[in-house]
């Protein structure tokens, strides 16, 4: 591993904890964060632990015209021992590298950036909430720092790693949620950046949000770029579907998002001896399976979302109620024994779970 020093700085002013009630998703942040810097010619440096401050940022910087930026979402939980528990943080920071090659920036020393993780989160450990449903989500994320107009990879970086307690990334907690199905905007195109976590996806994605929420949907489900016709994924989740008794997912395809949920999800259905298929499917085979009474269940999958049952798909003018609009009997399991496994209730035959 990387020999970076990281240089702690503990704040004199510790900010009151939040109720579990008044969490919500990513709007507190704890009392310190990670940051490190990088110049080219000189690599990652200047690791530290500081208390939580804004940014400053020169006008020019690169970050605020053309987008240059990755990131990751990850969840810290507290098991009944008092353990700090990750879940699979390794993927999480190969993914992060892999996001960051996309957009040309410099790819960190993951075994280093999980050391800084861990050492935050030692420090932060009595943030990680206890309640049910609740977790110290992480967002370590990389921008482009260099004060320059030009349009080429910036010379210059800053890493970060912040944490938010929160509890349910929607209001509607662990309900159904209602989802528009997207027919005008697009998210991602073949060759795009849709399976990267780089900023811009998200960004591109704000207007349909927008659109639906209006609708009294909660999110969108995206289709393909190309012919819009075929089901790639969810504003902030992967998208399953059960059809028949058996599962299918799209396949990923360079614009879906490589969830880490997404493949637990998979892995721990098939050991459940459930047939999962990665194939891509088109969204009429979802209203046809629908119509023929054979779609039993649809649900969502991501870090902030974890298992989110959808009750409702909105596509063209139908309204298409899933399962009574109520959670499925799977959804529900798998919610319980992948948040079982995240906080260490439940044994973790896959070896997934990291303690700290
Ligand atoms: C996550 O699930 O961690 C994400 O990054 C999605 C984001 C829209 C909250």
């Amino acid at each position: 591993m990387s020999n970076l020093r990281i240089d702690v700085t503990l704040t004199t002013e510790k900010k009151p904890k939040p109720n579990a009630d008044e969490l919500g998703f990513g709007r507190i942040y704890t009392d310190h964060m990670f940051i490190m810097d990088y110049t080219e010619g000189k690599g990652w440096h200047d690791a530290r632990i500081v208390p939580y401050q804004p940014v400053v940022l020169d006008p020019a910087a690169k970050i605020l015209h053309y987008g240059q930026s990755v990131f990751e979402g990850l969840k810290a939980y507290l098991s009944e021992n008092d353990d700090i528990m990750l879940f699979r943080p390794e993927k999480n920071m190969e993914r992060l590298n892999r996001s960051s090659e996309r957009v040309c920036i410099p790819a960190v020393e993951e075994e280093f950036a999980l050391h800084a993780l861990t050492e935050l989160l030692k420090i932060e450990k009595e943030w990680i909430p206890k309640a049910q449903d609740t977790s110290l989500y992480i967002r370590p994320f990389i921008f482009a720092t260099e004060p320059f107009l030009g349009l080429a990879p910036s010379k210059t970086y800053q890493f970060m790693i912040t944490l938010s307690p929160v509890g349910a990334y929607y209001k509607e907690g662990m309900n159904p949620v209602k989802i528009a199905v997207e027919e005008e905007f697009v998210r991602a195109v073949p060759g795009g950046t849709g399976e990267a976590k780089t900023g811009g996806n998200y960004a591109a994605s704000i207007i349909a949000q927008v659109n639906a929420e209006r609708k009294g949907f909660s999110q969108v489900l995206w289709l393909d770029g190309k012919e819009k016709k075929y089901v790639e994924e969810v504003g902030s989740m992967n998208v399953f579907f059960k059809i028949n008794g058996d599962i299918v997912t799209p396949a990923l395809n360079g614009s879906i998002l490589e969830g880490v949920t997404r493949r637990s999800i998979i892995d721990l259905l098939r050991s459940w001896d459930m047939t999962v298929t990665e194939r891509s499917i088109s969204f009429e085979e979802v209203y046809e399976a629908f119509q023929n009474g054979h779609l039993e269940e649809a649900f969502g999958t991501g870090t902030a979302a974890v298992i989110s049952p959808i009750g409702e798909f909105g596509w063209k003018n139908e309204r298409m109620v899933i399962n009574e609009g109520k959670t499925g009997e799977i959804s529900k399991k798998l919610y319980d024994t992948l948040t079982g496994i995240q906080k260490g209730e439940i044994k973790d035959p896959f070896g997934w779970t990291k303690k700290i």
